[in-house]
């Protein structure tokens, strides 16, 4: 198998992974995913960017068998799915260097066994000439990972990102040209696994505003040809304002939870906010966390399971609190047989999140017409705020 050029000088030696539906053991891929790795053909030196994850070795050591020569392995992240491939890299390439970022280096060889003698932390900015290809490398903490960096291709101008502006899509083809058939599952993947980090990427954002960038070629799904368009969706969703939007994870025994949920979204729609439902019974946690990527309010919305919340949708309150999102406000609406503390428990669950609490709705079985109109009354508290806020 022949390495696939990107631009002149510049090849794709990774792999696509039509088959894989989740990650982490957590995270659904719907489309799949790639593990993107760039071959950096200098006049005097060659680099390799990331490897594969170790399920898919087989295909990069395809791409390298009729290579002659690697100098030099750069580790952009040490997370498995990049950096499961760097043992036999190094063994079919053993006077090759391993760079990486400086908090990498410890990270490399305690997660992957390397001898810490072959691995070079690379310094944040240092710039490594290959002969007429000059990579310069860049810290960028937290996407995903604290030891995280990108590599910039200076004369190619292309920014070999990682994790950061990726997307979990298997495709054959290499390139993507308008980012809104990718824009979705960048979001998901950016929900996923950087919004806790969320002020850290603004600032690796700023720190790459400079860069004169023509494609960003990340290692999960298409080389990106509009790096413009992806740059300012990070924007959004990186940004302190939140959409004019409510998430809604619910769950329902009898019914009764159900009604009340119906009724709230009925209310948030005909006072113009948008709303995201999800029946956690069924849910696609990972549409759920792009949904709190924007939301100005989350609504918790459960019954009572002997004393506490039905553990569906605990889990979506945990999950929310662990992806910290920018979320303003929030409340919690339910139901229960005899008795309970459910809005305290769902409250104690979300420590992490910033949020002004609204007066919560909680009927004793089937809601009544009292229990209704103090729905509405939240859907109008929920809806002011926003106005407030003069949230779009
Ligand atoms: Fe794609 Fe954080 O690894």
């Amino acid at each position: 198998m022949k390495p696939r050029p990107i631009v002149p000088g510049v090849d794709f030696v990774g792999a696509p992974d039509f088959d894989r539906r989740v990650f982490d053991s957590l995270i659904p891929l719907p489309d799949g995913t790639s593990y993107n790795a760039f071959l950096v053909r200098g006049r005097d030196k060659v680099a390799l960017i990331d490897t594969v994850d170790p399920k898919t070795l087989p295909v990069l050591e395809a791409y390298l068998r009729d290579v002659p020569r690697v100098d030099y392995v750069v580790s952009n992240h040490t997370e498995q799915d990049h950096s499961g491939g760097l043992p036999w890299v190094l063994e079919r390439f053993p006077r090759a260097q391993l760079l990486s970022s400086e908090p990498a280096r410890t990270m490399l060889a305690d997660h992957l066994g390397l001898d810490p003698a072959r691995i070079r932390a690379a310094a944040d900015g240092e710039r490594l000439d290959l002969g007429g290809k000059t990579l310069r490398f860049i810290y960028t903490p937290w996407v995903h990972w604290p030891e995280t960096m990108s590599t910039y291709l200076e004369e190619d101008r292309i920014l070999f990102s990682c994790d950061w502006f990726g997307s979990h899509i298997a495709a054959t083809d290499l390139f993507v040209d308008g980012v809104d058939s990718i824009l979705a599952e960048a979001k998901r993947y950016y929900a996923e696994i950087m919004m806790p980090f969320r002020k850290i990427v603004q600032k690796n954002l700023d720190k790459i505003e400079g860069l004169d960038i023509r494609l960003i070629a990340p290692s999960h799904g298409p080389v990106i040809r509009d790096p413009a368009s992806i740059v300012a969706a990070y924007r959004d969703w990186t940004g302190d304002r939140p959409h004019n939007a409510v998430v809604l994870p619910w769950v329902t025994m009898h019914g009764s939870t159900e009604i009340m949920v119906r009724r709230l979204v009925d209310g948030l729609v005909q006072r113009g906010v948008s709303v995201f439902p999800f029946n956690m019974a069924t849910a696609d946690i990972g549409q759920l966390a792009m949904a709190m990527v924007d939301a100005a309010t989350i609504v918790v919305a459960t019954p009572t399971v002997h004393f506490g919340p039905h553990p569906m949708v605990f889990n979506a309150a945990v999950l929310a609190n662990a992806l910290r999102p920018k979320t303003r406000f929030a409340a919690v609406i339910g139901s229960y047989g005899w008795a309970g503390k459910m809005p305290e428990l769902v409250k104690g669950a979300l420590p992490n999140l910033k949020v002004e609490y609204l007066p919560p709705v909680v009927s004793k079985g089937l809601p009544k017409a009292a229990d209704l109109e103090a729905v509405d009354r939240l859907a109008e508290a929920i809806a002011a705020k926003h106005q407030a806020l003069e949230l779009a």
